[in-house]
C-alpha cells in the first residue's frame, strides 16, 4: 500500500515537473503578448491625447484671436465716442452747466435738466436761496442765473413750493415774483401777466385801495393755502427763482 502510494506520488511529481516547464514557457509567451498589446494601446492612447491637446490649443488660439479683434474694435469705437464727447463740450460750453463733472478722477459727468443747485419740478427748475435781499435785488440775482422770481401757475406748483419752503426756510420767508404798483395796476407777476388770471393763495386778501408799491412773499405755514403775504418791497428775505428746464429745441 505504502509502495504503491509512493510510486504514484513519484509519477505525479514527474508529470508536475514537465508541466511546470511547459506551463511557465507558455505563460511567458502569453505575458509578453499581453505586454505588447498593452504597449500598443498605451501608444494609441498617447497619440489620441496628443491629438486632442493640439486641437484644444488651436481652438483656444483662434478664440483668443477673435477676442483680441473684438477688444480692439471696442477700444477704437470708445475712442471715437470720447472724441465726439469732448468736441460737444468744447463747442457747447453751456452743457457744462447741465452736465457737471461728478468724478474729477475719471471725468465722469452727470446730466440733469436743471443746473446744479436747482430743483426740477414739472417743466421748471426752482432755486431756494439762503441769502436775503430786497425784492428788486432778488429779481436781479435770479436773472443773473438765467431765471426770474417765481410765478405760481397752478395749485400743484404752490403745494410743491410750500413743502420745499417749509423744509428749507428755517422760519424765513421767500420773495415770489409778485408786485403791485399800487392803484389800478393791480397785482402782477414779474413777467407782466395779471395775477387775477391764476390761482391765489393770500393769507389775507390785499387791500385794493393801498397805493403803495408792494410785493408778495411766501411764508410757509401748516397748510399750502394762505401762505402769501403782502410786504414792503424793501424787506430783506430769501427768494425762490424759477427757470425753464433745459430742452434741445
Ligand atoms: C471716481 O471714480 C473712481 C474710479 O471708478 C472711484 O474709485 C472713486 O471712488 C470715484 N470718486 C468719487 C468721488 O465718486
Amino acid at each position: 500500500m505504502g509502495v504503491s502510494n509512493g510510486s504514484t506520488l513519484l509519477a505525479e511529481e514527474g508529470k508536475n515537473k514537465t508541466c511546470a516547464d511547459k506551463c511557465s514557457f507558455s505563460d511567458h509567451r502569453q505575458l509578453s503578448h499581453y505586454l505588447s498589446l498593452l504597449c500598443f494601446l498605451l501608444t494609441i492612447i498617447t497619440l489620441l491625447l496628443t491629438l486632442c491637446l493640439v486641437q484644444i490649443t488651436s481652438l483656444f488660439q483662434s478664440q483668443l484671436a477673435v477676442q483680441k479683434n473684438k477688444l480692439s474694435d471696442v477700444t477704437s469705437r470708445l475712442e471715437k465716442q470720447s472724441q465726439s464727447y469732448r468736441l460737444l463740450f468744447s463747442q457747447y460750453p453751456a452743457l457744462n452747466q447741465y452736465c457737471s463733472v461728478s468724478n474729477s478722477t475719471t471725468g465722469e459727468r452727470r446730466c440733469s435738466s436743471c443746473p446744479a443747485g436747482w430743483i426740477p419740478k414739472g417743466e421748471k427748475c426752482f432755486l431756494f436761496s439762503q441769502d436775503r435781499a430786497d425784492w428788486i435785488s432778488s429779481q436781479y440775482r435770479c436773472m443773473t442765473q438765467g431765471g426770474a422770481l417765481v410765478r405760481v401757475s397752478t395749485e400743484e406748483e404752490q403745494e410743491f413750493l410750500w413743502s420745499k419752503a417749509q423744509s428749507l426756510s428755517q422760519g424765513d420767508s421767500y420773495w415770489l415774483g409778485l408786485r403791485s404798483s399800487g392803484g389800478q395796476g393791480g397785482w402782477r407777476w414779474s413777467d407782466g401777466s395779471l395775477l387775477e388770471k391764476g390761482p391765489q393763495f393770500w393769507a389775507r386778501e390785499p387791500d385794493k385801495s393801498d397805493s403803495r408799491e408792494l410785493c408778495g412773499r411766501l411764508t410757509p405755514g401748516d397748510k399750502y393755502v394762505k401762505t402769501w403775504f403782502v410786504s414792503r418791497c424793501s424787506g430783506q428775505v430769501r427768494r425762490i427763482c424759477e427757470r425753464r428746464k433745459a430742452t434741445l429745441q
